[in-house]
């Protein structure tokens, strides 16, 4: 798939059918994440890929964000203490959340490639899934990312094209001749 395809037809999927993903399509989608850019190179991640149908059920029931149930989720996770040690009090939350998103939008990308849908979700309590999955103390939940298969396609939501400025903030006109695509 063409990275411009990829990039612009990824939609949050919310419904997924019952279909199985395989292990290493599994794979494939985590190593996307492994490979995404981080402050100083640090992976200071934790991915945690959750299968099972029973413990998905579970993190259902703490994560109001999830309405389907998807055949796998992975924790997106942050280990605190090498965040904090490698950037410092004042950085570590930063840069480490950064990290994650910079992942969870290669392990996106890729899944669609693969054509699994995903959907990001913020909406879940980290407490009570540190608690099922037995994350330590030190590690943080930041985002779960459902992936399923499905039937179809939400419609793109809208975007805004006036948050693009060129040149100054706030000069909307092209600042250049042309355009990108
Ligand atoms: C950090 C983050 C948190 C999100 N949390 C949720 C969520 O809790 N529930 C949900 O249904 N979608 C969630 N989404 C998905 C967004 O609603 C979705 O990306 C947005 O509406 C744009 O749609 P698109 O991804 O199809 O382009 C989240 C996305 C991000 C990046």
């Amino acid at each position: 798939m063409e990275l411009k395809q990829a990039i612009m037809e990824r939609r949050s999927v919310r419904q997924f059918t019952a279909e199985n993903i395989a292990r290493p399509e599994l794979e494939q989608i985590l190593e996307a994440g492994i490979w995404a850019p981080c402050a100083g190179n640090l992976q200071e991640w934790e991915f945690v890929c959750v299968t099972d149908p029973a413990m998905i059920g579970k993190m259902k029931v703490v994560s109001p964000g999830v309405f389907w149930k998807p055949q796998a989720i992975v924790v997106v996770c942050v280990d605190g203490t090498k965040a904090g040690e490698a950037f410092g009090a004042r950085n570590a939350e930063r840069w480490s959340i950064f990290d994650c998103a910079m992942a969870a939008q290669n392990m996106m990308l890729r899944a669609y490639d693969l054509g699994i849908g995903s959907c990001a979700i913020g909406s879940f309590n980290a407490v009570a899934v540190r608690e099922l999955l037995d994350i330590p103390e030190h590690v943080r939940a930041e985002l779960l990312l459902l992936l399923g298969r499905y039937e179809a396609l939400p419609q793109p939501p809208p975007r805004k094209a006036e948050v693009i400025h060129w040149e100054r903030f706030g000069n909307r006109g092209s600042g250049r001749e042309g355009g990108s695509t």
